[in-house]
């Protein structure tokens, strides 16, 4: 299925003003009038799924090791927070039932990055779309992932759920064999990271009628911004919305 996305998503929330993935970072992309927010899903050892971006708990929470090696209810107690700011030390790692509802309330959409654990990509899937199916957020969202193994797994699970595939570099992958690969997977966009787009990239994406998003490791800034909206980029993961305020404030 084919969505429209606003040219601003927010990036793990808004992961420069607040600890990334949790729900004061989705209050932050909200005062900040982004409309569409994205973030990285991966599952506990009793199948919750829940916000967290690294393989390991250690970076962004006060746990340690493999969130698969945990229940959500030890996971809840970790503090995803301090190692941001002291301020936030009270803040969790959410589950994605938790952002959906938000999401639901605040009218935002939502891009789930399917971010599993290598070997735990069918057990993610299974726990995502068990809980979409089992409830009816009102919610507009799609699934995205750099794990092209996930994208198709969640293809027979939801044949009609919104796909985009993520692509970090050219090594593993020519762009042919990616565009017949979204091609066959009914994708609708496709995320470069920005050392690698291009003005061609997004006519060949273009072309296919994929949409074509940007994501960086560092916020883009609004002039960066503002280039790559001209190359014909549709969405760009933006990690301060701060920096594009006047835009955000007129949409
Ligand atoms: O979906 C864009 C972006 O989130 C991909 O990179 O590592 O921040 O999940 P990463
Ligand atoms: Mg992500």
């Amino acid at each position: 299925m084919r969505i429209n996305l606003p040219n601003i998503i927010g990036h793990r929330g808004a992961k420069d003003l607040a600890p990334e993935n949790t729900i004061p970072s989705l209050e932050v992309s909200v005062e900040h009038n982004i409309k569409w927010v994205e973030v990285d899903v991966k599952i506990s050892k009793d199948k919750i799924p829940f916000l967290l971006h690294d393989d390991l708990l250690d970076r962004t929470t006060s746990g340690r090791g493999y969130p698969y090696n945990y229940l959500y209810k030890e996971i809840l107690n970790l503090d995803a927070g301090s190692w941001f700011n002291k301020k936030f030390s009270n803040t969790y790692p959410p589950t994605l039932k938790e952002v959906l509802i938000f999401c639901s309330s605040k009218r935002i959409g939502l891009n789930i990055e399917l971010k599993p654990n290598k070997g735990k990509e069918r057990i993610n899937v299974n726990a995502i779309s068990s809980l979409m199916k089992k409830n009816k957020f009102s919610v507009q969202y799609y699934f995205s992932s750099f794990d092209y193994f996930s994208l198709k797994l969640m293809r027979r699970k939801m044949p009609n759920a919104t796909l985009g595939y993520l692509i970090n570099n050219f090594d593993e992958k020519k762009l042919t064999s990616i565009l017949e690969d979204c091609l066959n997977l009914h994708c609708f966009s496709i995320g470069f990271n920005i050392n690698i787009i291009n003005r061609t990239l997004v006519k060949n994406c273009k072309e296919k009628n994929f949409l074509v998003t940007v994501y960086s490791n560092n916020n883009i800034e609004y002039r960066t911004a503002v280039d790559l909206w001209a190359i014909g980029v549709d969405s760009i993961f933006v990690d301060n919305p701060a920096y594009y305020k006047k835009m955000l404030d007129n949409s």
